[in-house]
């Protein structure tokens, strides 16, 4: 089988800058890649965050100030070199200061919102790799891009680069990890991002609604998409989950694919993990009570019998955080009890804030951003709730699974081809809700709890996630595939 020269672009990297799943998968998959002995390498910007000697990020002479075109000046950037931590994946640093030298990844601090730049920076982001590859002069089989943040790089490759011999070798994929975030700007940005020459109107790639959207301009010129799981990418093709770009996609059907995301299971590993209070295994289980009675203890929860479900997640409309905090009084007739850790949407944030003070003893909340938690959370609990409006893929609930903590979970995109339904003798391994909705909810954790009162029952419903494979062997196999396919497609 052909081995493949790899760039992968992500604007997320676990464990330097994390928001989200993308962060989980770009420090995990390239690694894969990398054992199938696939040369993959990772650009990405050098955020704030990213210190140059917590991880070793190192200057090459060769690197620096490198030329690079946008709209009517050229801006000078220098590539630093290092590795994905815990790993020999080379990994690239855009170094731009005025742009990624910031508090924050992509909201502003001053506003709640992206960044007023963010066309500007991303672009850049985008336009730099090129120019990058060709100061290494290492001929990529293939460019990876991800989402938004990378999604012009296709658009460059087949405009403003496309006469030049070095890249007349190198196809394009784009992997859409969410199409609502789209990376949507005013037409003004048009000059500056695509060139003054360029007419922006109706027939421009990025043109959508008279607005500049990056991510339909990736969608448009990569030569091949996947999702980040089946079902999403059928969903993706439906005027309710398209998200406008439903027609964009369907126009590209052909090539799109959806591969389901893995996890790495060097990261989260209930064996491993020394975040918890005390490890086990699929043969040694009885240990996670050690972390469950930690993590009641840390919330100061009351009433051990009940079953103490876990809620991690962006606090976005995504996640159907709402559904939970309208449902809450509900629940709480129910014997159970919940750790939620989140951040984001502020008034959600207040909303649950106000839960807890009206519930103590039975409900833990963390507001932020916090990794260590989020492992002790994932071993604490006894189940975790997933109610999201729609989910690409999902990696918390592959994480449950992993720890023996039972998803429940509202049956879209990924958690509908992850989780199925118990149903006693070994088939399912979690609960799910085909309609979103409080009363289906509210139903999937009442099975739950029914079943949490029969010990033999749970702990076997718990060693069958267990003894399931998330890990990304098989899919790193089938994205393989797709990136022959990609191959095939004739560079214009
Ligand atoms: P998404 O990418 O939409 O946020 P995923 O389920 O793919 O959803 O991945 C979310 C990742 O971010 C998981 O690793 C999850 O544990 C982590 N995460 C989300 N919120 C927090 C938080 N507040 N603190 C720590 N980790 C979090
Ligand atoms: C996105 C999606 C999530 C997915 C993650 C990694 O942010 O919301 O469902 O798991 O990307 O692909």
């Amino acid at each position: 089988m052909s081995k493949f020269n790899v760039l992968y672009l992500t604007s997320e990297l676990y464990p330097m800058a994390k928001v989200g799943g993308l962060a989980d998968v770009a420090g995990s998959l390239p690694k894969v890649l990398k054992d199938l002995e696939h040369d993959v390498r990772v650009f990405l910007p050098k955020y704030r965050v990213i210190r140059d000697r917590k991880y070793n990020l190192r200057e090459v002479i060769r690197l620096r100030d490198i030329e690079v075109p946008m709209g009517n000046e050229t801006v000078t950037v220098s590539v630093k070199s290092g590795f994905v931590p815990d790993s020999k994946v080379q990994a690239y640093f855009l170094e731009y200061k005025p742009y990624f030298d910031r508090e924050a990844i992509y909201v502003d601090p001053k506003t709640g919102k992206g960044f007023e730049d963010d066309a500007f920076r991303f672009a850049l982001f985008a336009k730099a790799a090129l120019e990058m590859l060709k100061v290494l002069y290492w001929q990529p089989d293939l460019v990876h891009v991800n989402d938004w943040p990378s999604a012009l790089l296709p658009y460059y490759l087949k405009n403003d680069y496309k006469d030049e011999e070095f890249f007349q070798k190198t196809n394009s994929l784009l992997t859409v990890h969410n199409l609502a975030y789209q990376g949507e700007f005013p037409a003004k940005v048009a000059k500056q991002v695509f060139g003054k020459g360029v007419k922006f109107d109706e027939n421009h790639p990025a043109w959508h609604n008279g607005k500049v959207n990056f991510l339909k301009a990736g969608l448009l010129c990569s030569d091949l998409i996947t999702t980040v799981s089946p079902t999403y990418a059928k969903e993706v093709l439906t005027p309710e989950m398209g998200a406008g770009l439903d027609s964009v996609l369907i126009e590209k059907k052909d090539r799109l694919y959806g591969v389901l995301n893995g996890i790495d299971e060097n990261v989260w590993d209930p064996e491993t993990d020394k975040e918890l209070a005390k490890n086990y295994s699929v043969e040694e289980p009885e240990d996670k009570a050690v972390c469950r009675e930690a993590l009641m203890e840390e919330f100061e929860l009351e009433n051990p019998d009940n079953m103490l479900i876990g809620v991690i997640a962006r606090m976005a409309w995504q996640k159907g955080f709402d559904l939970i905090v309208d449902t809450f009084d509900k629940f709480m007739d129910l014997p159970v009890n919940f750790v939620i850790l989140g951040g984001g949407d502020k008034e959600l944030e207040q909303q649950i804030n106000e839960l807890v003070e009206k519930y103590p003893g039975r409900l833990g909340v963390k507001i932020g951003h916090d990794e260590p938690l989020s492992h002790r959370i994932e071993a604490g609990a006894d189940a975790f709730l997933m109610p999201s409006k729609y989910e690409p893929c999902g990696l918390n609930q592959l994480y449950s699974l992993r720890y023996g903590t039972i998803p429940i979970v509202h049956a879209t995109g990924g958690l509908n081809d992850t989780v199925q339904e118990y149903e006693g003798d070994g088939k399912g391994n979690g609960f799910r809700f085909e309609e979103f909705g409080a009363e289906p909810m509210i139903a999937a954790v009442e099975r739950a709890v029914k079943l949490f009162e029969d010990k033999s029952a749970w702990r076997k419903l718990m060693l069958t996630g267990m003894r399931q494979d998330y890990s990304w062997t098989a899919s790193a196999k089938q994205l393989i595939k797709v990136y022959q396919e990609a191959k095939a497609v004739e560079v214009a």
